[in-house]
């Protein structure tokens, strides 16, 4: 049993937020074959123009790919799309509903609202993704305007929120941050971009050749260590953490337990295999 956002866990398997978690069916499937929680696929308050543009994945044989690219309208929910699948799935199952939610600066009154809405919609925790906000670290006043954000959505949100790290927040300098404003739990590792995967003369996206798919993320398989390393200083910071980031197995897994996260997540596998779900709990 793992505890975690309040809940016990029959085991510590929790599915990213991804592909495998934008529509109820693919979440319930999830499920079924044993998966604990879902962090929903981020979403933002907007509203969605018309995009060009489409997700494009670098493929090698059958069941290798790496995600490559996709426009930001395209891959982010609006607050009523994640809504909405919130409303669907909380009366349909009990495992973790965790959604995810983004936005354009650190002002506290950009989160909030949001935030609550998606706990009065029932999750049980908001992931906070920072991924497509660039270089945080660089603009001025970062530490404490975080610092203010995180004690905010801490103090003034009914569940618990949890920040997803990336390597643009470098995991010595972030985690005090986090402990300082009071968080517990802590999303980790986002998406690592591939120097691997380019477009070829047709304008293709490419896997190059030195790259086993059978063994790989999307990411490339120097997303693992970079998800250990950051894994490593979050326990050292006393923080709960829900680790995950170029997983292939459940070797992988074990290494992450071992190391003392509270659960971990997976997005590539469980797009790839979301009936095979449990090969990551017993190999
Ligand atoms: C197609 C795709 C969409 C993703 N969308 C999101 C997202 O909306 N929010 C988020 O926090 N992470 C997103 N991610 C990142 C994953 O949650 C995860 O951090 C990353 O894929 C590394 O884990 P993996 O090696 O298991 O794939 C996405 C990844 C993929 C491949």
């Amino acid at each position: 049993m793992t505890e975690f956002m309040g809940k016990s866990l029959e085991n510590p398997l929790i599915a990213s937020s991804c592909i495998a978690t934008e529509t109820a069916e693919n979440v319930l499937k999830l499920a079924e074959n044993g998966v604990q929680g879902a962090i929903l696929k981020s979403c933002a308050d907007y509203t969605r123009e018309a995009f060009t543009g489409k997700r494009e994945f670098a493929r090698e044989q059958e069941t290798g790919f790496l995600y490559a690219s996709s426009p930001f309208q395209m891959e982010i929910f609006t607050l009523q799309e994640c809504l909405s699948l919130m409303t669907e799935l909380r009366p349909e199952t009990e495992i973790l509903l965790i959604p995810s939610f983004t936005a354009t600066d650190l002002n506290p009154e950009s989160w909030l609202p949001a935030c609550q809405t998606l706990a009065e919609a029932g999750a049980d925790g908001i992931q906070l993704d920072f991924f497509y906000m660039g270089n945080l670290i660089g603009q001025e006043g970062f530490i404490p305007c975080m610092t203010e954000l995180l004690r905010c959505l801490e103090k003034e949100v009914s569940v618990p929120i949890m920040p997803k790290l990336n390597v643009n927040l470098p995991k010595d300098f972030i985690m005090p941050i986090l402990k300082n404003a009071g968080i517990q739990y802590v999303s980790l590792l986002d998406s690592v971009r591939s120097p691997y995967v380019c477009r070829n003369a047709d304008g293709i996206f490419q896997l190059d050749s030195r790259l086993d798919p059978l063994t790989t993320s999307c990411f490339g398989a120097w997303q693992f260590p970079l998800t250990m390393s950051y894994a490593y200083t979050a326990v050292q910071n006393g923080l709960s953490i829900c680790a995950g980031g170029g997983i292939t197995s459940a070797e992988d897994v074990q290494k992450l337990l071992a190391l003392g996260v509270s659960t971990v997540q997976s997005a590539t596998f469980l797009t790839k295999y979301p009936r095979k779900a449990r090969m990551l709990l017993s190999g």
